[in-house]
């Protein structure tokens, strides 16, 4: 069975037909970052906008690499979370070509998809599994029982740790996304050299990136030898090269450790048969380091390709609904903005 996915809840606009949930046919990506780079982050109407010009393009070229729309047997598109600008144009473009081309439309939740970008690898995960869910809007430990069965076990209080990145970067003078940036520039950074704190949070599974954030901020101030009443955007400015790799290194030691400490406490109490890592940091090579140093059993990763946003992930669990649930009418026309995995689009009524 084929299934076409359509991603645009954020700054990627994407396709991807997906053979039973395994194969990749076709994977479209248009990637907004060197729109958004202009101005430090995503600007939600200058997504919208630009997921309008792209969306039939991106669609029209992953249906003719499948070999047309007699190869797509159904359409699956992000519904929930994200921008609701974003989710729009991408969830009703997806649904008005259900109806036109009568195929059964599923609706997805965009976290859930980047945890089935796993099922697409040679060795996928076997239930029950934890997922350590980390992008720019989630960090967020989930216990995976079968498909459309998971229990939210903890997740950040505030900042995701992508956000942090994407803000810590901003604040040390590296371009966005902050996340590769960091990444790069920790290469040749010494990990140790300045002092960050690790957040306790009451729930045992739970995070906070923002406090870290902040951290580093005043951490920066003090090396550059400036008050907190100094502009945070002349910081920069002030640093060394050196400097800069060296706070890059220690923040991203410290998300990193923040984010494997629960992981590896919800391993022990759970003891799952498969660990995955999804999401835009799941590309992250110290978080990978981390997590093999630190669990007995190997962790699975999409390729990097696949962590970020992308159309197969949503095809996947598309087709693993397909399995399991009735499709819904393309006709029901809603998005929702804001949701965490306490809910699933899995019980939405067909
Ligand atoms: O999953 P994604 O493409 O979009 C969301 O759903 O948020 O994730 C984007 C996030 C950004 O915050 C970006 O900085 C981060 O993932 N990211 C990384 C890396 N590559 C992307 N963070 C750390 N290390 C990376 N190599
Ligand atoms: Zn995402």
């Amino acid at each position: 069975m084929n299934v076409l996915g359509v991603e645009s809840s954020c700054d990627e606009t994407a396709a991807a037909v997906v053979a039973d949930g395994r194969r990749i046919i076709s994977n479209v990506v248009n990637s907004q970052i060197d729109i958004h780079k202009l101005y430090g982050g995503v600007v939600p109407e200058v997504a919208a906008r630009s997921h309008l010009e792209v969306v039939i393009p991106v669609i029209d070229q992953a249906v003719r690499e499948a070999g047309g729309w007699d190869k797509v047997d159904a359409i699956a598109a992000t519904v929930m979370p994200g921008l609701i600008g974003s989710l729009l144009i991408g969830s009703l473009t997806a649904r008005t070509l259900a109806v036109v081309k009568n195929k059964p439309f599923y609706p997805v939740h965009h976290v859930e998809g980047h945890v089935y970008a796993n099922f697409l690898m040679d060795q996928p995960p076997q239930f029950p599994f934890l997922a350590l869910i980390v992008s720019g809007g989630h960090s967020q430990i989930v216990l995976f029982r079968g498909h459309g069965n998971y229990r939210l076990l903890g997740q950040t209080a505030d900042d995701a740790v992508g956000e942090a990145f994407d803000k810590v970067a901003k604040i040390i003078g590296l371009p966005y996304p902050g996340g590769p940036s960091i990444a790069q520039a920790a290469l040749t950074g010494d990990s140790h050299k300045y002092h960050l704190p690790k957040a306790h949070m009451r729930g045992k599974y739970d995070f906070s990136f923002s406090g870290l954030k902040t951290a580093v901020l005043r951490e920066v101030q003090t090396a550059v030898g400036v008050d907190h009443t100094f502009p945070s955007t002349k910081l920069a400015a002030k640093l060394t090269p050196q400097m800069c790799s060296d706070f890059a290194a220690s923040f991203q030691r410290v998300a990193c450790e923040t984010l494997v400490d629960k992981l590896v406490m919800a391993y022990n109490e759970y003891q799952p048969k498969s660990v995955v890592i999804a999401g835009g940091v799941a590309a992250n090579q110290e978080l990978r380091r981390q997590l093999r140093m630190r669990l007995p059993i190997s962790v699975h990763f999409p390729d990097p390709a696949l962590c970020t946003d992308n159309g197969a992930m949503i095809a996947t669990l598309g087709y693993y609904m397909s399995q399991h649930v009735q499709p819904t009418d393309p006709r029901h026309l809603d998005v929702i903005p804001s949701i965490s995995m306490t809910k699933t689009a899995w019980n939405i009524p067909s």
